[in-house]
């Protein structure tokens, strides 16, 4: 069982590169699969969940060779209709094949990916959405099997909450369909206006790419295939915005847009750090001990919920107490439990964090239970006294690809190490 260790009281300086969105990445090789022949996605990041997407996508017979930070997508002409439990299980994200597969063959089977350690994770508005497009769907055995023999067909639809997942499904479907598709309270995340941009460029039709109505003029398919580069992931330059913060650093990121995390930055000016932004990268600095701030999640452009664990490192560390509130997901807070093995000073109540801010963490053995309370440990472990040990770091390695170097590179004492697991007999 791998480990990431972290000595704290070093603050994180320096420059970091960051890649491409993972959020993106994953949707962008489903986006190919509207596309006869091949596609190419540039700029994906070198991580296990990019690894079985791809193969989920041979599965439905498409050739895929990931080569460096490129994904080479060869799509059939009629590409298969099946993705399994084995894979969805293991990425949930794999269940965006449901709208293109609709779309391209009129027919699909998708295991249905359960909840996870973040929460319950509905899938209710992707299914409504197929069906108001003239798709029969059912639940079966643990599938979500949804057909359209004779294509779908545009009509409004309104979300009841504007859902990522969903809005990219639909999104996905109603470029084939026949007639046009207004989608309503729709996701306006950075993802969703890459995702427009990329079947745009393979000859969709889409208006209102980063508003709340999308509206989508469907066309025959298949679309043509793509060469498309995946924009920078606003959660890791945002983990290390906080990281920086937090440590009272100095750190340089780049690769990232910066209005991508508007509301995250100013949160950090708030706390009082300085922030540079720049031309696809920024400049966060922190010299005193960080105020607290109050911080509610939102769909974008609120407070991405995928930073929380980094807004509670942060609240855990400043001066005076913060309210911190999560509106997404009802598990978020699980990992609340590993911040006070930190010695945090953190109290929840329903999806409402109170935390009294502490001047310094204390190390010990903590474990990751996502993705982003992973990173969030770590770095709550370098505002800490002595060593911090993160176990369960496979999670990390599902949003973070090159995260031990980084900081490395960055002025922490940091190692991965391997720690057997004791044996028990019985
Ligand atoms: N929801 C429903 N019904 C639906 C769809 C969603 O109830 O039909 C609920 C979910 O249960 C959740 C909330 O709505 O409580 C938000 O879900 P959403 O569909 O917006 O999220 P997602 O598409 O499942 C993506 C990212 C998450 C990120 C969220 C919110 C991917 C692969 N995942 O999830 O990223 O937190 O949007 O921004 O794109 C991560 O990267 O660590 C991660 C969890």
């Amino acid at each position: 069982m791998d480990v990431i260790r972290v000595k704290g009281g070093n603050p994180l300086t320096g420059d970091v590169s960051v890649g491409g969105a993972k959020n993106s990445a994953l949707k962008l090789m489903a986006v190919a699969l509207l596309g006869e022949g091949r596609s190419v996605v540039s700029n994906v990041p070198r991580i296990t969940d990019i690894a079985i997407m791809a193969e989920v996508l041979r599965r439905l017979g498409c050739a895929v060779t990931l080569d460096g930070t490129e994904a080479v997508i060869d799509v059939p002409l009629e590409p298969g209709a099946e993705a399994d439990y084995d894979l969805v299980r293991r990425l949930r994200a794999s269940i965006c094949v449901l709208g293109p597969l609709l779309a391209r063959r009129g027919y699909v089977r998708v295991a249905l990916p359960g909840g996870d350690m973040i929460g319950s994770r509905g899938l209710d508005m992707h299914v409504s959405g197929l069906a108001r497009m003239g798709a029969e769907i059912s639940n079966e055995h643990g599938f979500v099997i949804a057909s359209a023999p004779a294509g779908l067909r545009g009509t409004k639809i309104w979300l009841d909450f504007p859902s990522v997942g969903a809005t990219e499904n639909l999104l996905m479907a109603a470029v084939l369909a026949k007639g046009v598709t207004e989608i309503d309270n729709a996701a306006r995340e950075p993802e969703i206006v890459d995702i427009c941009e990329m079947l745009t460029a393979m000859g969709a039709r889409i208006h209102g790419a980063g508003t709340s109505t999308l509206i989508i003029e469907g066309v025959d398919g298949p679309l043509k295939p793509v060469r498309h580069t995946t924009i920078g992931d606003r959660i890791v330059g945002g983990t290390w915005a906080y990281g920086a913060a937090m440590t009272r650093g100095d750190v340089t990121v780049h690769g990232v847009r910066p209005e991508f995390l508007d509301i995250a930055l100013d949160k950090l000016v708030a706390a009082g750090a300085t922030v540079d932004p720049g031309d696809n990268s920024f400049r966060v600095r922190m010299t005193e001990r960080p105020k607290h701030v109050d911080i509610v999640t939102l769909p974008f452009p609120g407070f991405a919920t995928d930073l929380l664990p980094m807004a509670l490192g942060l609240a855990a560390v400043a001066e005076g107490s913060s309210l911190i509130t999560e509106n997404i997901f009802d598990g978020r807070f699980m990992f609340v439990n590993e911040m006070v093995r930190l010695g945090a000073d953190i109290r929840t109540d329903g999806h409402h964090a109170v935390v009294n801010g502490r001047e310094r963490l204390s190390g010990a053995p903590v474990r990751a239970t996502d993705i982003r309370a992973g990173a969030g440990l770590v770095i709550a472990g370098l505002c800490a006294d002595g060593v911090t040990e993160v176990g369960e770091v496979h999670h990390i390695d599902r949003g973070y690809p090159d995260f031990v170097a980084d900081l490395a590179r960055l002025g922490v004492e940091v190692e991965r190490t391997d720690v057997p697991e004791p044996t028990f007999d019985f």
